[in-house]
């Protein structure tokens, strides 16, 4: 057979010796013996550096001992791109600033390559959840003119139409589609220009958002429910050895079962100031208490229905409450806080009008968003699910910078 792939690891004893490559499938031990090959052959490896990229052609035999199972003897080994000495990681701890400088060689580490094969497995999942439930896929755009949350927007100059913004959620966009074709989701890359430099915000995230037609709040958490523990089985389930690579307790995922705890804002915010906590009614939650209210569960938990000034104005009155809107966020367990932000959307154009105007918000730009209020309103609902932060609590991360190949933060534009 014949190999191409990376070194990762040289040995030699003189006589024998040990080259191990990388190809992205697994890795390969391979067995040099200086009698059994051409002198060149041996003159090459004597040369090898880790991260030479090489070709090597041999025998594969079944060995218990070696890495995967698998070794191969090897009669040839031909270098396709040397790689000087100075490759800039070296088997020692390196600072999290260093390797994010190298994220180009960093991503090429066993951990980052189980990360990543985790993300691209929890994606594959995310597409496959809503193909069998019937759910069409909507491509919204990335440049929009309507804004969408309250955090910062990222603008650039757009011909002569004046500012371009990159877009912070499809929501707007899928409520259009929703009633076009009753059940959808979005699936990509959403920018906030967030001044925030914790290590679970990113200025470019990659969200997921269904929106169902005729959905009330309740069911939008049953989706919601079905859909995050659908995503964790199936990592069980088909990424074992990703999951011991980035040493996860997996006993912590097993207990990922439907239903979530349902808690409302007004008795969490109570349970937070028997805590200890600061929060005062009509505050959203932050980090540490999120990390406070699912300290007593074992799944994620569902907080619902906030004060209607915590949120976004599009967010549907809460009927027995007015003072609230029917919402959710989705708090991922050990603390990982909050993974999705969901609504039942206001249907109501003259309620919707007032909460544009109590947010100073351009009416002009949400024309169309407003007309779905005009014409054949109907009741809905939807959500959005951060990715980074999905996979950053499945593979047990301490920061969302490992979860993308190449994060985007207030300080990082390269590489
Ligand atoms: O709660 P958010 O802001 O909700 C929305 O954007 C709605 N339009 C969603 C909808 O109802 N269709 O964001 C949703 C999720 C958050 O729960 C979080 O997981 C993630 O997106 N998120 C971020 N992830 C990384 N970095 C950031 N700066 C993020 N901001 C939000
Ligand atoms: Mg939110």
């Amino acid at each position: 057979m014949t190999v191409r792939g990376w070194v990762t690891h040289l040995r030699s004893s003189g006589k024998v010796a040990f080259v191990v490559l990388r190809d992205g499938t697994g890795v390969l031990q391979t067995v040099l013996v200086k009698n059994a090959v051409a002198p060149d052959v041996w003159e090459r490896f004597s040369h090898l550096t880790q991260e030479s990229c090489i070709s090597v052609t041999g025998e594969v035999r079944a060995d218990a001992r070696a890495p995967g199972g698998y070794e191969m003897g090897l009669n040839d080994l031909t270098v396709i791109g040397a790689s000087p000495l100075d490759y800039p990681i070296q088997p020692k701890e390196h600072g999290i600033d260093f390797l994010l400088d190298n994220r180009h060689f960093w991503l090429r580490t066993p951990r980052q390559v189980a990360i990543m094969r985790i993300r691209s497995e929890i994606e594959q999942a995310i597409q496959d959840f809503f193909y069998e439930r019937g759910f069409l896929r909507v491509d919204t755009p990335i440049l929009t003119a309507a804004i969408g949350e309250r955090s910062g927007l990222f603008s650039t100059e757009y011909f002569e139409e004046g500012n371009a913004y990159l877009a912070q959620t499809g929501q707007l966009y899928g409520e259009a589609a929703a009633a076009a074709f009753g059940k959808i989701y979005t699936f990509g890359p959403t920018f906030r220009a967030e001044k925030s430099k914790t290590r679970r915000h990113l200025t470019e995230f990659w969200m997921i958002e269904p929106e169902v037609a005729f959905n009330d709040s309740e069911d939008n958490m049953k989706l919601q429910e079905d859909f995050v523990s659908f995503l964790v089985q199936r990592v069980l389930e088909r990424r074992p050895a990703e999951l011991k690579e980035v040493e996860r307790d997996v006993t912590k995922l097993e207990n990922i079962k439907v239903p979530f705890p349902r808690i409302n804002y007004t008795d969490a915010v109570a349970t937070l100031q028997a805590k200890g906590s600061a929060v005062q009614w009509g505050d959203d939650l932050g980090a540490e208490d999120e990390a406070l209210l699912v300290a007593d569960y074992d799944r994620p938990i569902f907080i619902v229905n906030y004060p209607k000034e915590a949120k976004a104005f599009y967010m549907k009155e809460n009927p027995d409450d007015p003072r609230t809107v029917l919402c959710n966020d989705c708090l991922a367990p050990e603390g990982y806080g909050e993974i999705i932000g969901g609504s039942q959307r206001e249907d109501d154009l003259e309620k919707i009008l007032h909460r544009l105007r109590e947010e100073k918000l351009p009416e002009a730009a949400y024309d169309w968003y407003l007309a779905l209020r005009k014409y054949g309103t109907f009741p809905h609902s939807g959500f959005g699910l951060g990715l980074e932060r999905t996979v950053a609590w499945i593979v047990g991360s301490q920061h969302i910078r490992e979860c993308i190949a190449f994060p985007r933060m207030m300080h990082r534009l390269r590489p």
